[in-house]
């Protein structure tokens, strides 16, 4: 007997008792009240339109949680927690919260998914049209933006290429932060018309619209743009099964001269056998939210970006993980 794995096995499985009240106060808009102004349970209350016993269960979860504080006899941000549960913030991370509203919903599906396929369960279509589902989607990836573009500037010394294409490069939050940094880049973000309409915004208010160019397009069927040295795919081709992200690949061949560079950045395991514990988990995400979505191994990998024209270079592993591989 182990206590540890014991412990170990409980707080697997008890995860979602915090992640839940948390959440639901975010969907709420609790945390943008008392960001605007202390409020009492009582002004709380009216605010939010709650029931009075329930909201004050939510609010002592809450409180023990240590995310909200008395002042007085008003509620609070914890001052730590603030910069991240206030929407207004430049750091807020609730845009990543209201995204796992959503993907609770498509977790609680997977028993039946596991029984029948995803195909028969989830209907995709209606979940790709929810405006309200793709704006937090969007938000969301927004959030360890910044970590993100630190980390590639880590595995990969952007001086040694001139024009990036970031194939699925979102609302460009990577993009800025490397074209910050190396002020001779220019960038190309191909994605989709949601994400590039807040790629617009957040360009244009950090005033990088002159070298950062958004095109809108659909990088498995559309034709990509030319002129590049350089493919960014950071986390994309988790979202697709091995037909489409072979594409992708052959795509990203076809896209660049001999010797371009092909950087891909996703959860990629390096054993093929056992995933690395967050890869795996997050195929669960992929297998309820998308098609054929999955995660991929580094062997794997290797093998594709091989058939599809490049050899590869080296595969960095950090928080997240990077293969570099060079245009044959
Ligand atoms: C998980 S986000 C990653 C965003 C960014 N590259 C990053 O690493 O933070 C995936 C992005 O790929 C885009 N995307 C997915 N499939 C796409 C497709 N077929 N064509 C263009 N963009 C796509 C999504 O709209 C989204 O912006």
């Amino acid at each position: 007997m182990s206590a540890k794995a014991k412990r170990e096995l409980l707080e697997m499985t008890g995860g979602f008792w915090r992640a839940i009240p948390v959440i639901t106060a975010q969907r709420l808009g609790l945390f943008a009240r008392i960001a605007k102004a202390p409020k009492t349970p009582a002004q709380l209350r009216r605010a939010l339109a709650a029931e009075e016993r329930a909201l004050r269960r939510l609010l002592d979860a809450l409180l023990g949680l240590g995310l909200i504080v008395w002042e007085d006899d008003h509620l609070a941000l914890a001052p730590k927690f603030a910069p991240y549960l206030d929407p207004a913030s430049p750091e807020a991370l609730t845009g990543m919260l209201d995204h796992q509203w959503h993907l609770i919903h498509s977790w609680m599906r997977l028993e039946r998914i596991v029984l029948d396929g995803a195909e028969r369960v989830v209907d995709f279509e209606a979940m790709r049209a929810d405006p309200e589902r793709e704006r937090a989607f969007n938000h969301a990836m927004r959030t360890r933006g910044r970590e993100s573009a630190q980390e590639l500037m880590r595995a990969f010394d952007f001086r040694k290429v001139r024009r990036v294409l970031d194939v699925g490069g979102g609302s460009g939050a990577i993009a800025a932060e490397v074209c910050r940094r190396h002020r001779r880049l220019e960038w190309t973000i191909l994605d989709r018309p949601g994400a590039l309409s807040l790629a617009r915004r957040k360009l244009a208010a950090d005033g990088l619209t002159d070298r950062i160019r958004c095109v809108r397009g659909d990088a498995v069927k559309d034709v990509w743009p030319e002129g590049h040295d350089a493919v960014l795919l950071s986390n994309l081709i988790h979202a697709y099964g091995e037909g489409d992200t072979d594409r992708i690949l052959r795509r990203a061949a076809a896209a660049l001269p001999r010797g371009g560079r092909l950087l891909l950045r996703d959860f990629i395991s390096p054993r093929e056998d056992v995933p690395t514990p967050f890869a795996g988990i997050f195929g669960i995400n992929m297998l309820v939210n998308t098609e054929r979505g999955r995660v991929y191994s580094l062997p794997e990998l290797k093998r594709m970006v091989q058939a599809a024209g490049f050899r590869f270079e080296r595969f960095v592993d950090d928080q997240s993980q990077t293969l570099i591989a060079r245009r044959r």
